[in-house]
């Protein structure tokens, strides 16, 4: 037997127990007469201690112990005379009477502490090292909870858990795929899967009309904090729905994580708002709601004053940064840096004081009279002692630059608080967006979307008109999740394809398998897929998903501990009858 206990669980009720315990060393001190060691696995840390008195030959034995050391001991629990209020096995140490080195440890690259000195590169390089630090495990264990808890919500209503493959066809939608070949159809490749979207979608035509996942997507598309190469899906379909009852499922789903996981009793329904509000009023289709500091629209009164820069533009808005009018000059000057910054792209920042003595000062006095500037004010719902924050230009760059304006003021002013959560719905999206270079519309959620039905007499006629039956939910700023109700009909979806520039045959080849199931009794239907990745990011209070991730991509989406991508052998490209052909420079 290696251990009777774990090294999380002795307490003063088993003082002057024997006990055998198995773990890692974490660090040892060595105070002359003593030494302690702190014993550690997976459910905490126990202290050893080794009196030279009593026992010169183990205390000399485990001075010699090097740290992450695997060791057993043997020893009998006592009352620890200096308590660490800290720890849960803190009132009690282990006087040891033996010890037995199962492996030795080379020296660690990095320190494996809350607070460690490993730069990102060389931790994801030692993951499994890594994985050993309180911080990094307490996000798996929250994973695993969640998971859990979606589990249970979704058993209980009736879902059934439904695996889908992960070889599947290549379809030129969405983001990239990422391909296999196939050794045994020469030339032929499959496709890893961005989702089970068509596979949920059978699964409803087969008579399944609960089912989901907590599945692996890939997508091979540019990653950011929140997007890596495979992530993971809580991905669900219902049929014989309608869009509200696959939101009120699913915002009881996300109810039931918070209570059951983070304690959080959320009562009112979650508030809804269309895609052309969300955009006009934050700038964003998924807003951060934790505060309010709304963007509104200045074009109508502030035009016509020989101020060119507002002249000659569609758009120009403004938000109300609360309590800001003694920013100084040089935070003014820091929010002009940030809002020219290429990524955010505005031409430049006009701001307006308004004085807690009721007076305006301004970029733009010049130009307009104290009274235009009240009237300004009025329309940003500000007070006295407030700052307002103006930007100008075409209208969508225009919203974009105001929304990151907004997240920063909500920085700068602590608004945005981790352990407050605002979900909400943002529903009515358009259905198709224009791609001005490929001249072609592409589908805004994905083809398999349905329109609204008020909207389908505009499908033929004034296709940037429709709107989708598709839903985000969005917390804290984030998208969470997406879904919509689907068309179960083939020729609407015939019609869709073509919409999206599809040719009969080539709409046949890549997705006649899901026109044809339609043929054959296909119920409406509709679902959406959670981000499981984010939510658990989110529910941790971190910023990168990587974090929630056990052995993640870099943002090269390379897997740095395994080394991979990697190259192949000339005999496995041989088998699969391909030949690499890159330039030798870019080797
Ligand atoms: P969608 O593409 O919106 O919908 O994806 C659903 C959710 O998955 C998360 N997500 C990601 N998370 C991490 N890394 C990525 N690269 C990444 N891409 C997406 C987001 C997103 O909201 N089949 C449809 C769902 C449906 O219609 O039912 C789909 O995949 O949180």
């Amino acid at each position: 037997m290696y251990r009777t206990h774990t090294c999380g669980e002795l307490r003063p009720e088993h003082i002057g127990k024997q006990v055998v315990l198995s773990g890692w060393v974490q660090r040892s001190r060595d105070l002359g007469g003593m030494t302690f060691i702190d014993l550690r696995d997976r459910y905490g840390i126990t202290q050893l201690v080794f009196n030279m008195e009593t026992n010169a030959g183990l205390c000399n034995q485990a001075r010699k112990l090097g740290r992450e050391f695997v060791i057993q001991i043997h020893g009998r629990v006592q009352e620890r005379s200096n308590k660490n209020k800290k720890i849960p096995t803190g009132e009690i140490e282990i006087i040891t009477e033996k010890i037995d080195i199962l492996n030795t440890s080379n020296l660690p690259p990095f320190t494996i502490e809350d607070e460690t000195d490993g730069g990102d590169e060389l931790r994801m390089q030692y993951r499994y090292l890594d994985l050993r630090r309180n911080a990094v495990k307490k996000n798996l264990e929250l994973r695993h909870r969640m998971a859990q808890e979606v589990r249970n919500y979704l058993s209980n209503e009736n879902f059934l858990e439904i695996e889908t493959p992960v070889l599947i066809k290549s379809t030129p939608e969405g983001a990239r795929d990422f391909v296999v070949p196939s050794r045994m159809n020469e030339g032929q490749f499959y496709a890893l899967p961005q989702s089970p979207q068509t596979f949920k979608q059978l699964l409803m035509v087969a008579g399944y009309d609960k089912y989901f996942q907590i599945v692996k997507c890939f997508r091979d598309e540019d990653l950011r904090a929140d997007r890596q190469p495979e992530f993971t899906q809580i991905d669900c379909e219902m049929a014989f729905v309608v869009r509200d009852d696959v939101l009120n499922t699913f915002e009881g789903l996300t109810k039931h994580l918070f209570k059951t996981v983070k304690g959080i009793d959320i009562r009112e329904s979650f508030p809804r708002l269309s895609y052309n509000e969300a955009m006009s009023t934050y700038g964003s289709d998924k807003p951060d709601i934790r505060f309010d500091m709304k963007i509104y629209e200045l074009s109508e009164i502030v035009k016509g004053k020989n101020f060119m820069v507002f002249d000659n533009v569609a758009y120009i808005g403004g938000i109300c940064a609360k309590a800001c009018a003694e920013y100084s000059r040089k935070q003014l000057d820091e929010l002009t840096n940030f809002v020219t910054k290429p990524q955010v792209g505005a031409k430049g920042l006009v701001w307006v004081k308004y004085n807690s003595d009721g007076t305006f000062k301004s970029t733009v006095d010049k130009f307009y009279s104290q009274e235009d500037l009240e009237t300004w004010a009025k329309l940003l719902r500000a007070k006295p002692g407030d700052l307002l924050l103006i930007l100008a230009g075409d209208k969508t760059s225009t919203l974009k630059a105001l929304c990151e304006l907004r997240l920063e003021m909500g920085n700068r002013l602590e608004l945005r608080k981790k352990d407050e959560f605002k979900p909400l719905w943002v529903v009515d999206f358009p259905l198709l967006e224009w791609d001005e270079e490929s001249r072609r519309f592409y589908a805004m959620h994905h083809p398999f979307t349905s329109p609204n039905k008020e909207d389908l007499k505009l499908l033929e006629t004034d296709p940037g008109k429709v709107k989708a039956d598709a839903y985000d939910l969005v917390i804290n700023g984030v998208e969470i999740g997406g879904g919509s109700i689907r068309i179960h009909n083939e020729d609407l979806q015939k019609l869709m394809f073509k919409t999206l520039g599809f040719t009969d045959e080539e709409a046949r080849s890549q997705f006649g398998f899901l026109m044809n199931a339609f043929r054959f009794g296909a119920p409406p239907h509709g679902g959406i897929a959670f981000g499981f990745d984010r939510l658990v990011s989110l529910f941790a209070g971190l910023d990168s998903i990587r974090d929630v991730i056990a052995f993640p991509k870099n943002n090269a989406g390379r897997d740095l501990m395994i080394d991979t991508p990697s190259v192949i052998s000339e005999v496995q490209l041989k088998e699969l009858s391909l030949k690499i052909s890159i330039e030798k420079e870019k080797k």
